[in-house]
């Protein structure tokens, strides 16, 4: 396993493109389950979770090629209805086959994804919807086996509005007979990336981005070419570490109103924060100032940058507070910034962070995708040397994360263990 060495001082300067959204390109490649003809994808990261999807669904029965940051998927034969554990188990969202599966084969035998570093993730409430229209489901041996021979519209209200559960719906919907409705849908960026996907394959889906999604079935769908969002929490990331380290950073090929609760909260703190259409400018002016953060769906401050901003708060002198109401175990890197010399106390679901003058490089590990993205921030503001260990998290979701940080002038290397 590779570990990460970083000596910690220096301003990060310069400016660093983002790559696409991890987490639009997944429910994006799936999608190509939802017809034979020739699918394009553009500006799709070249990640280890990619790779997964890509082998998952070359499994079921697709032909993919990925040149660059294109990705094209044509037929190969008759599709297989199964999700097997050892691929589920290693990404949790290939249970978002389902949706597809259920519209054109009319069954599928997914493994129970199982739990994961930040808490149980259940798919309860994706199960609940597909019986609501009609499926019927029975688990064996670890295996969802759902069976719905005419899969029709309903009107489903979601208990919590999950973006997986919405994806998986809206997947499922679009070939189903009838009319669709989801109360209380998931916001996020990536389901308006999905829902136009969809819409250029033939769908009909309208209010994606808002609490309620109507998807009117339609019989068959088409190819499409479609270029993915850019990555907001990669963008989150390097705004963070910008604001970090004091240093004075440009972000291209972003989104800025999908990172705005990010910058509203560095902008309080006291950082600078210029944006254009497609860029973000962050530039440290002054000592920030203790912000404290609750988590929230979108538009509210993502879960997935919660880790990196706990480090930020870690150097800032005074008092800052960060909630977490997303997951129910999402401080594991709690720990590793103890080590470091943080000062930080979790009470219940929500932590305390008393700044400190500095803190000190050691070997640290990464719990979970996001946690690793918030240790190697901390080796980049620590004192000495830092080593992540346990990086095939970051993997998962950071595109050359040690180049892009070396190019903003970052002492950061790679070691093969
Ligand atoms: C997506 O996960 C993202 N993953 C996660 O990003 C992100 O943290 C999460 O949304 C929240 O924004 C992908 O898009 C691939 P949820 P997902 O369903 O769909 C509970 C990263 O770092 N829940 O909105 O699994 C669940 O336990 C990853 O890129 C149920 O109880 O998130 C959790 O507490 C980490 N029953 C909460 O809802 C269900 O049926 C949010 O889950 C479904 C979810």
């Amino acid at each position: 396993m590779d570990k990460i060495i970083i000596r910690g001082g220096k301003k990060l300067t310069g400016t660093v493109r983002m790559s696409g959204s991890k987490n639009a390109a997944l429910p994006i490649l799936i999608a190509s389950l939802l017809t034979d003809d020739e699918c394009i994808i553009d500006n799709v990261p070249a990640l280890a979770d990619i790779d997964t999807t890509i082998r998952f669904l070359t499994y079921i029965g697709k032909k993919i090629v990925m040149r660059g940051s294109t990705v094209t998927v044509r037929s190969h034969g008759r599709l297989k209805p199964t999700a097997p554990y050892d691929l589920v188990r290693k990404m949790r969202a290939s249970t978002l086959v389902m949706g597809p599966l259920l519209g054109r084969l009319g069954r599928v035998s997914v493994s129970l994804p199982g739990g994961c570093a930040i808490g149980a993730r259940p798919i309860d409430i994706h199960l609940e919807s597909f019986v609501k229209m009609g499926a019927e489901i029975t688990l064996t041996c670890g295996y969802v086996k759902t069976i719905a021979p005419c899969l029709s519209g309903a009107h489903i209200h979601f208990r919590y509005p999950s973006v997986g559960a919405t994806e998986n719906v809206l997947l499922a919907a679009v070939l189903a007979k009838g009319t669709t409705i989801i109360e209380n849908a998931a916001r996020e960026p990536e389901i308006v990336d999905l829902a136009d996907v969809l819409n250029k394959m033939g769908a009909s889906v309208t209010g994606a981005g808002s609490k309620k999604i109507t998807v009117r079935g339609v019989k068959k769908l088409q190819g499409f070419r479609h270029s993915v969002i850019p990555d907001r929490i990669e963008t989150a990331t390097y705004v963070i570490a910008a604001a970090a380290t004091r240093g004075d950073v440009t972000v291209t090929h972003t989104n800025p109103r999908h990172v705005a609760a990010v910058l509203s909260h560095l902008k309080r703190a006291g950082a600078g924060v210029q944006c254009t259409n497609d860029t973000i400018r962050v530039v440290w002016k002054k000592p920030l100032k203790p912000v404290t953060v609750t988590t929230a769906v979108f538009p509210g401050f993502p879960t997935d940058v919660q880790a990196q901003w706990m480090t930020l708060m870690s150097l800032v002198h005074g008092k800052s507070s960060i909630r977490e109401t997303v997951f129910e175990n999402r401080f594991l890197h709690v720990a590793e910034l103890q080590r470091l010399g943080a000062n930080i106390h979790i009470k219940g679901n929500t932590v305390q962070v008393t700044g400190v003058k500095n803190i000190s490089g050691a070997p640290v590990m990464a719990s979970d995708l996001r946690a690793g993205a918030a240790l190697v921030i901390a080796g980049l503001i620590a004192e000495g040397r830092t080593e992540v260990l346990r990086v095939y998290h970051l993997d998962r979701g950071y595109e050359h994360l040690e180049k892009k940080l070396r190019t903003l002038g970052a002492d950061i290397r790679r070691v093969a263990q």
